[in-house]
């Protein structure tokens, strides 16, 4: 039996009553009905879309809310909930409980730690926070962006979802003024490779490297693996994101020749590369 709307609508032209084209140029009546009909089921699917989006998201947070009540460190809720709300960082809770895990595991060497790719300073207030909650004091982090969002220099032609600026919704001043209020952080303004040379120290506990393209992921590496402390920590935020596939490709070509890292890949789009030689 046939059913819905448009087989309804064939059985109404069907019937013996002349064509729109029979009756001149007007749609005539049946056509009229046929397109309220197909606005009713656009309508309705438009809904769907929207309770099927309302639902996957309440899936997410429930998942979260579970996962999350497991974690018992007020310190972390706090810091990230404080982050979170001021929309200071792009990172959700998930990849923010990684980067506070990692800071924990290496604030005992007392190394400098650095973060490329800071956008508006939430994730480095967050680092330096996790510092101080680890140890009771702060270490020194370096906070390298180019405060105008992605180099034209940087974007490869294979990495096509990528914008020139994007995020540049952000200031030097600005982020500079929101991190004065940890005495340790240093804030250099430029592409990575011309603010390189201020990064005067030779060891680092830890990288967060938040830069989404492939080139400046591999500047990066390239930088910074040598300079690790044994037992310090990269963490390469966007890996495997399918909006950034410069990530995963560059972090292959740097692993390709530098084995002195274990790899560890959460489910979260980060890779976390600790120094192990
Ligand atoms: C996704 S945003 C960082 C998000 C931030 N970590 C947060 O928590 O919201 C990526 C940043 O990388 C920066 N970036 C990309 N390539 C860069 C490069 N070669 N040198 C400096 N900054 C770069 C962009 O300016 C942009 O602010």
């Amino acid at each position: 039996m046939t059913t819905g709307k448009g087989a309804h609508s064939a059985q109404v032209a069907g019937d013996g009553s002349p064509s729109a084209a029979e009756r001149g140029s007007s749609p005539g009546p049946d056509l009229d009905e046929r397109l309220d009909a197909l606005e009713e089921d656009a309508a309705r699917l438009g809904q769907l879309e929207g309770m099927v989006r309302q639902a996957a998201r309440l899936v997410k947070d429930s998942q979260e809310l579970v996962y999350f009540h497991k974690i018992r460190d007020e310190g972390f809720h706090r810091a990230a909930n404080e982050v979170i709300e001021s929309g200071r960082t792009l990172l959700e809770k998930d990849r923010l409980w990684t980067l506070w895990q990692a800071a924990k595991a290496v604030a005992r060497l007392g190394l400098p730690a650095v973060e490329v790719g800071s956008f508006k300073g939430g994730s480095a207030y967050f680092l330096a926070t996790a510092f101080l909650a680890a140890v009771g004091k702060e270490l020194p982090v370096h906070v390298v962006d180019t405060f105008e969002g992605h180099p034209a220099s940087k974007i490869g032609k294979d990495e096509p979802k990528q914008v020139v600026g994007q995020f540049s919704r952000t200031s030097y001043d600005d982020v500079r003024e929101y991190l004065s209020h940890f005495a340790k952080i240093k804030v250099h303004k430029g592409e990575f490779t011309t603010v390189v040379s201020k990064l005067k120290d030779e060891r680092y506990g830890l990288a967060h490297i938040d830069v989404d393209l492939r080139e400046s992921t591999l500047d990066c590496l390239e930088f910074f693996g040598p300079r690790m402390e044994r037992g310090g920590v990269i963490v390469l935020d966007d890996f495997q994101a399918a909006k950034c596939p410069g990530v995963e490709a560059a972090a292959e070509d740097y692993l390709a020749g530098d084995d002195s890292f274990q790899s560890w890949i959460p489910r979260t789009e980060q890779l976390v590369l600790i120094k192990v030689a």
